[in-house]
């Protein structure tokens, strides 16, 4: 079945690749407004099944933020076979992002470069598209970031804090976009404790009030130095983050062939598989395993979860996998997944997670 879907897809792709990348884009958003899409045939095996953060998470495998940024298809995201579905970035006030064109394919690479700027509708217009759909069900992330003109950038996440508190299964603080301008400066130590202090006072002050407390995942960029990682994780643990995102798109060049690498922007799909994967592995050791983590970063093949997993992920994101694999990559995954495991007599992801972290955290960055 996954090599029909596969054949299907290839008709489907030069199809949407003879259009320009936003508005191939817009039509795979369409199609699965419509309920145009694969679902699964049979239901998720057992042992793909985790319980994360206080979730429970049927399979590992989730759509990375940025593919819908508005919240229009969380339940499609879902039946295709998603065990979660992540939407955003929202911003508190609606952005167009930075002018056209802004997304580039690489095709050499299996890579995009995108400089999109957060272009969303705004907290407004995904509260209302998760409040049509609150009784559905289903694990469904909110991604939140600060608006480009913001003069409290930390006031736009307790916003998206407050507004989505009812409607997020969890929260993703992303503050490694490459394309806001001094957004990742928010990872820096002293700032990233000033806003992980008012983020987690928001949460408290909201649970005391009566609110369900949602999970809060940091996502964060591979471009950290070397000597960076410590005193970021360090905070991260001395917030008690409930995870971690490893990683946003990539600002290096490393390995790419296609000419237009020069294109400013974030770099995604194969090229940044190493170096998301080395840096998963170090923030792994770095937290002694103790935090979940969700691997992200040029997952294009079922092989490429698996070694995830084995560098240290508890779930999984992909994007660029999706548009040049389809959307069969999903039940590839689960299905190296789950052989992976029955092969080895072994009942659940723990068992091989973080069991390569150690090869991975030597790959340099
Ligand atoms: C992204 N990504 C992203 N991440 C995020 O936290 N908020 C966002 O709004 C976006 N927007 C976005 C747009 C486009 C076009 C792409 C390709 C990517 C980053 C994404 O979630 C993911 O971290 C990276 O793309 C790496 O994963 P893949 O694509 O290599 O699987």
């Amino acid at each position: 079945m996954v090599r029909v879907l596969k054949n299907f897809y290839r008709f489907a792709r030069s199809a949407l690749f003879a259009l320009g990348p936003e508005e191939a884009h817009e039509a795979s958003l369409k199609a699965l407004e419509c309920g145009i899409y694969p679902r699964p045939l049979k239901p998720d095996d057992r042992v793909l099944a985790q319980s994360v953060f206080g979730l429970e998470f049927p399979n590992p495998i989730g759509i990375a933020a940025g593919y819908d940024k508005d919240a229009r298809v969380p339940d499609a995201v879902l039946g295709m076979g998603c065990g979660f579905a992540e939407v955003g970035t929202v911003t508190p006030k609606p952005q167009s992002g930075n002018s056209r064109p802004r997304v580039f394919r690489l095709l050499e690479d299996k890579a995009l470069i995108n400089r999109l700027g957060f272009n969303n509708g705004g907290h407004t217009a995904a509260l209302d598209r998760l409040e049509a759909r609150k009784n559905r069900g289903g694990i469904v992330g909110v991604n939140i970031g600060a608006n480009k003109d913001s003069d409290d950038r930390g006031e736009d996440y307790v916003l998206g804090l407050m507004r989505f508190t009812s409607l997020a299964s969890y929260f993703t603080v992303n503050i490694s976009s490459p394309n806001t301008p001094g957004l990742r400066d928010l990872q820096a130590p002293e700032a990233l404790d000033e806003l992980l202090t008012r983020i987690m006072a928001t949460r408290t002050r909201l649970v005391k009030d009566g609110a369900l407390r949602r999970p809060i995942i940091v996502k964060i960029a591979p471009d950290i130095a070397e000597a960076d990682i410590a005193p970021i994780v360090e905070r991260l643990v001395a917030h008690r983050v409930d995870g971690i995102a490893v990683s946003n798109t990539t600002l290096t060049r490393n390995g790419v062939k296609s000419p237009l690498a020069h294109e400013t922007g974030g770099l995604s799909g194969q090229p940044l598989f190493a170096r998301s994967t080395a840096m998963l592995a170090r923030i792994y050791r770095e937290t002694g395993g103790k935090i979940p983590l969700i691997g992200i970063g040029g997952i294009g093949s079922g092989k490429q979860a698996l070694e995830k997993i084995e560098a240290g992920a508890t779930l999984l994101q992909l994007y660029t996998g999706l548009v040049y694999e389809g959307p069969s990559l999903i039940s590839e995954i689960k299905s190296v997944l789950t052989d992976a495991l029955k092969s080895s007599g072994q009942s659940s992801l723990a068992a091989i997670r973080g069991r390569h972290a150690d090869y991975w955290a030597k790959q340099p960055l």
